[in-house]
């Protein structure tokens, strides 16, 4: 695991832009594995504009989402679907046919999760994959105890998590119980990834996931045994 320290939220977004940004750049064809939530948001919009200053062409890229709310339509202005559309996809030159996120409208969910798996490996599987933490260590919307060699699957969104999301929407009860989300195996699966964690609210998580026990109680914890994971925060007192 690499650590890369960041003196503030700014300064960990544009590190991580230049991270995915060189690759891009350097690859002839890319999977890229992309996260949402509040954390990359300024990632996204650094990437973009590095992108659109430099006139990169982005056909050779290919995105895959970590995760979507079960229930949300593509149109719904809380689903990641539309974040990525708005944060990112819109503003940057991806075809957007090359960009993948779990359809969590889905009428048959099982069949959904198991077409998404079999999706990214026929796209020869996700070369660099961005995440972001929860506060209980999930990562995508594997919360504690979910298995790690698990695949795309539904989840019960904890309470904790549904707390933590609530500010994304207008009341706590607009806020979808469940997700359809990359499985802790499909994650690991991933040739390199680069996390991002921001503000003290993650300390202890972040601690966990370094320096905790490998357990399923923190998901997070599971990327110890990943061979190639770069870490990038504004947190102070976080140390390999
Ligand atoms: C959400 C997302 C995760 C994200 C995490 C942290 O529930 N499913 O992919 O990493 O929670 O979110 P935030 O960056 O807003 O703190």
């Amino acid at each position: 695991m690499e650590l890369a320290k960041a003196k503030d939220y700014d300064e960990m977004s544009m590190k991580a832009a230049e991270v995915v940004f060189d690759k891009i750049t350097g690859s002839d064809r890319l999977v890229l594995g992309l996260a949402t939530g509040s954390t990359p948001e300024k990632m996204y919009e650094y990437l973009a504009d590095k992108l659109n200053k430099s006139n990169v062409d982005l056909s050779h890229v290919y995105t895959v989402n970590l995760d979507e709310y079960v229930g949300l339509s593509p149109e719904d202005t809380q689903s990641y679907h539309y974040y990525m559309r708005e944060i990112f996809f819109d503003k940057v030159n991806i075809p957007l046919e090359n960009t993948k996120l779990p359809d969590g409208a889905a009428a048959d969910l099982d069949a959904e999760t198991s077409a998404y798996d079999a999706m990214i490996e026929d796209l020869g599987g996700v070369d660099l994959q961005v995440l972001g933490i929860g506060r209980n260590a999930h990562i995508a919307f594997n919360e504690p105890g979910t298995s790690f060699e698990s695949g795309t699957h539904v989840v019960d969104l904890t309470e904790t998590t549904i707390q933590d999301n609530a500010r994304f929407f207008e009341k706590t009860e607009d806020v979808p119980t469940k997700a359809v989300s990359m499985g802790l195996g499909t994650i690991m699966n991933a040739k390199s990834i680069l996390l991002l964690a921001s503000g003290e609210g993650k300390k202890q998580a972040l601690r966990n996931m370094i320096h905790g026990e490998i357990t399923e109680d923190v998901p997070a914890s599971i990327l110890q045994r990943h061979p190639d994971v770069t870490v990038i925060t504004d947190i102070e007192d976080i140390e390999l």
